[in-house]
């Protein structure tokens, strides 16, 4: 049985975009495998902490040195490394905010980015720890960003497929809803974009 993680980041519920898109992408997941299991981690709802020295000293402690305050310092980062460890498949939902992605987010990606656990760094330069995983990205904009002028700032794709990439999830797929803040191209932007979901 598959398992999919479905990663919330906009806090809009039932009227944002990028999670109408991601479950639009996990419908699809699921007609594919109807057995497949869908964990829903809604990052609005229980926020990652930013990092703090508390977070740095636990990470960069041996795990038999470890404190009271280390183990409670370092359970977010365990807990969100053990979901995508155990995941087949991971929807990332998400907004662009200011032309990168929503700070929730941000903080989940730097609570799994642990050196020794999700990558490493050999001779050869870094190798990516969390392999044989099927990532999807469900971006949802304002503006158009697929080509033309305004692509050169999409910093969410880039960012999140490249974070992805370096702890070892390279196949990708990047779904975009777009042009929520253009009146021509609002009305059919969402229904545009899950038509283009290919998995
Ligand atoms: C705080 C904030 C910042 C935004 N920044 C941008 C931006 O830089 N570029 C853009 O095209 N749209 C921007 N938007 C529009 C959102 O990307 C768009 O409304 C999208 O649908 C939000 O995702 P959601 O519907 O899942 O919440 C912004 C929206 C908000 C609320």
């Amino acid at each position: 049985m598959s398992k999919i993680l479905s990663i919330i980041s906009s806090p809009r519920g039932a009227a944002s975009n990028s999670i109408k898109l991601a479950n639009a992408i996990v419908d699809k997941l699921r007609e594919a495998d109807p057995a497949a299991a869908v964990q829903v981690k809604d990052l609005t709802k229980s926020p990652f902490p930013h990092l703090e020295e508390t977070h740095l000293n636990a990470f960069f402690t041996p795990v038999e040195k470890h404190t009271e305050a280390d183990k409670e310092a370092i359970r977010h980062s365990n807990e969100a490394i053990h979901e995508i460890m155990h995941a087949d498949v991971i929807v990332i939902g998400a907004p662009m905010y200011n032309f990168g992605i929503p700070s929730v987010l941000k903080a989940w990606f730097d609570h799994i980015g642990r050196a020794g656990i999700t990558f490493k760094y050999t001779a050869e330069g870094p190798v990516g720890l969390v392999t044989g995983k099927k990532a999807y990205i469900a971006v949802a904009t304002g503006g158009v960003y697929s080509s033309g002028d305004a692509a050169a700032a999409d910093f969410v794709t880039p960012y999140i497929k490249t974070f992805l990439g370096f702890i070892g999830i390279t196949d990708v797929t990047v779904v975009r809803a777009e042009g929520f803040a253009i009146p021509e191209l609002q009305a059919t932007a969402l229904d545009k974009a899950i038509d283009s979901i290919v998995l």
